[in-house]
């Protein structure tokens, strides 16, 4: 099991030992893979950190160690594995046991000496020695090391990537989490001038108040951390039917878990009651609208609950998104995949926790943070999504307005049990409180059919994209429960999540066309017969 770095693979190795049997997690081995600083080549790459950490374990202990690398999201992008095995295949990336266990990898230099300006046009002499395609003649030539360094990137790598940008790009993309940065334009190489509002109604927020991870699962993993270091060990709430590894988090990491599975308001009275009995909590946790059903817990009222007994608010924003709804006005930390629509494309994940400055736990929180926070997320990937993200808004605009239009058409037939999108439920008032001016209700919708044979033939019929994952350019359909819940479908029933849901994330196809694909295989649910 590879992971980015020696800490996160000590964790999974932590992990396994406090679940696993001893003579199970007893077959657990670390190897770490860094730069070997002493080839000429790897000057080039330092700017980069590639490293590796594997956890070797036995058959046995596997699914603990799969456990962890599920649930915390901390695994390697294939991004980072690609380019690390390439130099691991080329003798640069090396065994670096020398350095004793426990001590913390060489910091990072940086990506000072990348921040000029610099064409990669002039000059084309091959410029290294050693075991790299750039060998042809043996000669080194004196190039400036920037440019030294960016093109070897580029030739050994094949890539079409700007890597004297990546500190620009992460900048960018933490801005345009912030609602500051509105503009699609191409990066500059000059650093981005001070961020001055935002979208997200507080003056006061930072840069340094957003966290990026490599994918969105790390970030709600690492936003419970940053609790735990910054409180200490106490039980967190799960509020509202829960993404499966949101809930798995709260229960394996810590000191376990309350589960409220509705979100509503006899929810909250439920909790209340809980508090004023004297039960304090960590934090709660919730998803704003909530997957697969939509539903929008009070925030209001979870904030006032949060004030009066001490407790952190976690909301996850990603299937509102802050183009739609702001939540930052009542949350802690605001968490959010990356991977969905901000990035679009799906070729790149990503993940962002932002600090609200004005929670009573923000100065804890940077300081657990200071000490604990290691940016993991991949030079390239972080190239890819500040690229894919720079048209999100107008994107966002565009799958709110499709969804809108399935709706309509959906609403009306006579096959459908519930449509849920957050325009349409009982918690839409909800919605309402936290949607900005001009902001829509998002691309996601589920509906549940009154047979589960009619189901199954929309389904077949229907002609977008199949599967897991949300956000996407273009329409995916999904049989949400059963991809998601298969081993426990009466337990998500008792929570109102039925088998025969159908999970729409909606892309950004023609209007008219799509609502012409809904159209189709209702249709063609309608004349189907029932099957074996
Ligand atoms: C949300 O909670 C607030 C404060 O307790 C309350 O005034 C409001 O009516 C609640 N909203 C809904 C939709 O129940
Ligand atoms: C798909 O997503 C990318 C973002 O990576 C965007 O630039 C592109 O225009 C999108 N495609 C369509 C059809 O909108
Ligand atoms: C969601 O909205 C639909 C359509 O208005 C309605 O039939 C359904 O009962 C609502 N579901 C909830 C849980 O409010």
């Amino acid at each position: 099991m590879l992971f980015p770095t020696r800490q996160i693979a000590a964790r999974c190795v932590a992990f396994v030992e406090s679940h696993a049997p001893p003579a199970v997690a007893a077959s657990l081995s670390l190897v770490h893979l860094a730069l070997d600083v002493t080839s000429p080549a790897s000057k080039a790459l330092e700017f980069f950190c590639p490293a590796i950490s594997a956890v070797l374990c036995s058959q046995e202990a596997f699914p603990f160690a799969k456990q962890y690398w599920q649930h915390a999201g901390d695994g390697v992008s294939s991004r980072r594995a690609e380019f690390c095995h390439g130099l691991f295949k080329d003798g640069l990336l090396v065994r670096a046991d020398d350095v004793p266990k426990g001590v913390a990898q060489k910091p990072c230099r940086g990506p000072r000496r990348y921040q000029r300006p610099q064409s990669l046009d002039a000059g084309t002499a091959p410029y290294l020695t050693n075991g790299s395609p750039g060998k042809q003649n043996g000669a080194v030539r004196r190039v400036p090391e920037v440019q030294e360094s960016s093109r070897f990137v580029e030739e050994r790598f094949g890539r079409n990537l700007d890597v004297s940008l990546v500190e620009h790009a992460k900048s960018a993309i933490r801005r345009r989490i912030a609602g500051a940065l509105r503009s699609d334009k191409e990066l500059s190489a000059s650093p981005l001038p001070a961020m001055e509002d935002n979208t997200r109604g507080i003056a006061n927020l930072k840069e340094e108040d957003i966290y990026l991870f490599p994918c969105g699962m790390n970030a709600i993993f690492n936003a419970h951390r940053a609790l735990l270091g910054a409180r200490g060990a106490m039980k967190s709430i799960n509020f509202g039917f829960p993404y499966v590894d949101t809930l798995k988090i709260l229960e394996k990491f810590g000191p376990g878990c309350v589960f409220y599975g509705h979100a509503s308001e006899s929810d909250l009275d439920s909790l209340e009651a809980q508090l004023e009995a004297g039960e304090r909590f960590l934090a709660v946790f919730c998803e704003f609208p909530g997957n697969p059903l939509l539903t929008c817990p009070n925030l209001t009222r979870i904030r006032q609950l949060a004030d009066k007994y001490d407790f952190a608010v976690v909301v996850d924003e990603t299937i509102g998104t802050f183009a739609n709804i702001n939540v930052l006005q009542f949350s802690d930390i605001v968490v959010s995949s990356l991977t969905k629509i901000f990035s679009g494309d799906c070729n790149v994940m990503g993940g962002s926790a932002i600090f609200n400055p004005n929670s009573r736990y923000y100065a804890i929180l940077k300081e657990t943070a200071r000490r604990e926070f290691e940016d993991t997320y991949w030079p390239e990937d972080a190239i890819f999504m500040e690229r894919n993200s720079r048209d999100f808004a107008s994107r966002i605009d565009r799958a709110n307005a499709n969804a809108e239009a399935i709706c309509q058409v959906i609403r009306p037939n006579p096959l459908i049990k519930t449509l849920y999108y957050p325009r349409y439920n009982e918690s839409c008032p909800n919605y309402e409180a936290v949607r900005l001016p001009g902001g829509g209700y998002g691309g996601l919708l589920s509906i549940v059919f009154h047979s589960y044979d009619k189901a199954m033939a929309f389904y077949d019929a229907i002609e977008t994209a199949k599967g897991p994952s949300l956000g996407t350019n273009f329409t995916l359909t999904s049989p949400y429960v059963l991809l998601a819940h298969y081993q426990e479908l009466e337990w998500a029933a008792s929570f109102g999540v039925e088998p025969s849901l159908v999970r729409i994330s909606v892309g950004l196809e023609e209007t008219d066309q799509l609502v012409g694909v809904f159209r189709s295989a209702l249709k063609a649910a309608e004349e189907s017969t029932a099957r074996k």
